[in-house]
């Protein structure tokens, strides 16, 4: 071997050091748990042949945790039944060392503190994952489990933000995906948000898997960001087969990522082969990178670390975690007898709402979730397998500001759907109510305002499916424990194809006095029918009157009439709900009524897109257009109630009792 010149030593030395530095910028010390996912349902009993053969297949793959594509998989045991299968995944840009010291320490702390008797587990970290069952999942996709991790703290400018962050992501996961399979799936980007702020993200597969699939699993990632992680300045989502996750800092090491250079950490000199091959540097490299190595680690990352992570704080959810795969048909359907079961066999004390579609029941499943029945006895649109076809696409979105739908049920005429019970009913009932109106505060019906425009949002521009809802509502807002607004009965459309691909239709479904005019006249429909209804909505929220049974002695006979009577004699304040008191900030309120007002504009090309309406509410620094006069519906007046052609009035809303919830209320009626 050759003895390299003093000259080249020191060159190298000097090289060494800056990558230290590098590396104690932005590579924490110490792994970080993330979160785990352990079903305690299906256990081990202890000191069992499944628990030895456990240990053994962890020490495999801590062992073999030094293979260069930071994978691998293995098995242990042979007894049928008994056979453990695992697999370990480090992050694309760690080194060889810290993959293994990752792995070592997270099967500790899965057997001793997180999983002690669980049959099938995963465990992530910020730096690797273990992931063991008693069924072999080698090469297959499974993107479930899943976990979302979001910083808590918001981000500036969050439409741009979040346009930025779906460009970069796509470009990595692009070039992951481009990987042959069985190399290192992993790619990075960074992207200049602001003069201060570099927006990091990172996106990885198991090499396991082929591009197809690795592309598949990430993109459904990476289409979930929205719900998680929208105006986040962090979020990290977690599969067993994928994760991606972006930051304002650099988490992971640049210098590695994303197109390789020359690595200058070798193996470990006990694991022969690898350093063969190689040219005498990196001999150099083996010897004097521990000596800086712990030099730099001990003094300047631990510091670094410490001070970076107390300022940061997580929010972690866990999405569907009874272990289905909510992609298939199987996991979202119900058994009619359990619906029946549950709902006391559709009795009318469970019955708690009623609507153009089908009736509405409350229900509890055997294990004690509560749910909300909505049976749809008519059989008309869909067959069965569009049907399911469709409820399999909407159980896929997944927002916050969603209700989520759990599932279906289709036997014989029925079809039934199941939804997510929510506790504390619709927006109506709190808004409309002398005797709860007064629960709802500024602060809370603003955070009802800005989450209906979120999700409103996912389903207008940021899910799969780009969703028109053509029936929001007050009472299609349900409300949860703490009031957080989950908008339901999306997709219905749908799911009950009466959807058409072209922004006309015969067949209107909606609601009197939330329905655009070129809409309810013209069966015309598009994100800016939608944006009309939530116009309908800032309003009553703002004032606490009911659009669609509006009553005032005199003047105006109808919502927008009056609100534009406000705003023209610019006597905003008088219109708000008396139950608000003094709670409100002037020219918060001020604002959502400007907002609603341009939402409610006849033209509909006037009329802002949900991303600017998310802007304008998060943002004073967008200047608002002067609202233009609204649009009225002619009829509002005298047609209030008109059940002949079938348009829901309040009429369904004040026969069910007052526990309704979720109530069904898509409408058909033919104009002529
Ligand atoms: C499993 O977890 C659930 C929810 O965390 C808990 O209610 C239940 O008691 C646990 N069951 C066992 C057997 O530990
Ligand atoms: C399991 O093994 C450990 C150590 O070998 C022993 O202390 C413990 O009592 C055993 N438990 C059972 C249930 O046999
Ligand atoms: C790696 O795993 C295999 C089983 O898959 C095992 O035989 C071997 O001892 C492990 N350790 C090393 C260093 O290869
Ligand atoms: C790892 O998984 C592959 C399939 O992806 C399989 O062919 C191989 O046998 C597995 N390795 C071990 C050691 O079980
Ligand atoms: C794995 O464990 C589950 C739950 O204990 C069991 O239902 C399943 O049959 C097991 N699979 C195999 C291949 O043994
Ligand atoms: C994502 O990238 C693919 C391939 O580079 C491109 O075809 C697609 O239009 C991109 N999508 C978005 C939303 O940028
Ligand atoms: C960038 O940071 C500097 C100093 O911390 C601050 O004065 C400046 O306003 C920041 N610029 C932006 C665009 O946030
Ligand atoms: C990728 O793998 C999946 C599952 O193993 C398989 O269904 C699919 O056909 C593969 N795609 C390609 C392009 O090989």
């Amino acid at each position: 071997m050759a003895t390299p010149s003093g000259y080249m030593n020191m060159a190298l030395l000097v090289l060494i050091i800056w990558f230290l530095i590098r590396l104690s910028l932005t590579i924490e010390a110490i792994p970080e748990y993330r979160y785990s996912v352990c079903p305690n349902t299906s256990t081990f009993t202890p000191n069992s042949t499944y628990q030895s053969n456990l240990n053994q297949l962890l020490s495999y793959l801590t062992s073999n945790s030094t293979r260069d594509t930071g994978f691998y998989n293995t098995s242990a045991g042979q007894d049928p039944g008994n056979v453990v299968y695992g697999s370990i995944l480090c992050r694309g840009d760690v080194t060889i060392d810290m993959c293994q010291e990752c792995v070592t320490i997270a099967s500790k702390d899965l057997v001793e503190k997180y999983c002690s008797v669980a049959k099938v587990a995963v465990i992530w970290y910020d730096r690797c994952m273990i992931r063991y069952s008693n069924e072999s999942f080698f090469g297959n996709m499974d993107d479930s489990p899943s976990v979302s991790i979001s910083n808590t703290q918001d981000i500036s400018e969050p439409v741009r933000f979040n346009q930025l962050l779906q460009v970069s992501m796509n470009n990595s996961v692009t070039r992951a995906a481009d990987a042959p399979t069985g190399a290192k799936k992993f790619a990075t980007e960074e992207a200049s948000f602001t003069a201060n702020d570099t927006l990091y993200n990172l996106v990885q597969c198991t090499p396991d898997l082929n591009s197809s699939d690795c592309d598949r699993c990430l993109r459904g990632m990476v289409a979930r960001l929205t719900s998680c992680c929208y105006g986040r300045r962090g979020g990290n989502i977690l599969s067993p087969s994928c994760n991606i996750r972006y930051e304002i800092y650099p988490f992971y090491e640049l210098a590695a990522a994303p197109t390789p250079t020359p690595l200058l950490v070798p193996p470990p000199p006990s694991s022969g082969s690898d350093g063969k091959n190689q040219i005498s540097t990196t001999l150099i490299v083996s010897i004097v990178v521990p000596i800086f190595a712990v030099i730099f680690f001990l003094s300047s990352v631990g510091y670094c670390f410490l001070r970076r992570r107390t300022k940061e704080k997580y929010n972690a959810i866990q999405e569907r975690n009874d272990g289905n795969d909510i992609s298939t048909v199987e996991s979202l359907q119900f058994d009619l007898s359990i619906i029946k079961v549950a709902t006391n066999n559709f009795s009318g004390g469970n019955k708690i709402g009623e609507g153009g579609f089908g009736e509405v029941y409350k229900g509890i499943l055997p294990n004690g979730q509560h749910i909300a029945v909505k049976r749809h006895s008519k059989s008309s649109g869909h067959g069965g397998e569009e049907f399911k076809t469709e409820v399999v696409l909407v159980a896929k979105l997944h927002h916050r500001n969603l209700a989520r739908l759990l599932g279906f049920c289709l036997e014989g005429e029925e079809k039934i759907l199941v939804y997510e019970f929510m506790p504390n009913n619709s927006l109506d009932h709190f808004l409309f109510d002398l005797d709860k109106q007064g629960h709802l505060d500024w602060s809370r019906r603003s955070k009802i305002i800005n989450g209906v425009a979120r999700g409103i949002l996912y389903l207008h521009e940021d899910s799969q499916l780009r969703i028109i809802h053509r029936d929001l509502k007050s009472s299609n807002i349900l409300l949860d424990e703490e009031m957080n607004p989950k908008i339901s009965d999306f997709g219905l459309a749908k799911i009950f194809g009466v959807d058409q691909t072209q922004g006309n239709t015969s067949r209107i479904v909606g609601t009197y006095g939330y329905m655009s005019p070129e809409y309810a006249f013209h069966g015309k429909f598009s994100v800016k029918s939608d944006v009309y209804s939530f116009g309908v909505i800032i309003l009553e929220i703002v004032t606490g009157k009911k659009n669609s049974s509006f009553l005032q002695s005199d003047g105006p006979t109808d919502l927008l009439s009056y609100a534009w009577k406000h705003w023209m004699d610019g006597t905003i304040l008088e219109m708000l709900d008396p139950s608000l008191g003094n709670s409100y900030s002037r020219n918060e309120v001020i604002r959502c009524i400007h907002i609603g007002l341009l939402c409610v504009e006849e033209d509909p090309v006037s009329r802002p897109t949900m991303a600017t309406i998310v802007l304008m509410l998060s943002s004073y620094s967008v200047s608002l257009a002067l609202p233009r006069k609204p649009a009225f519906l002619p009829q509002t007046r005298t047609n209030q109630d008109m059940p002949s052609v079938g348009i829901e009035s309040n009429k369904s809303t004040s026969k069910s009792k007052s526990t309704t919830i979720n109530n069904m209320s898509i409408s058909e009626i033919f104009p002529r």
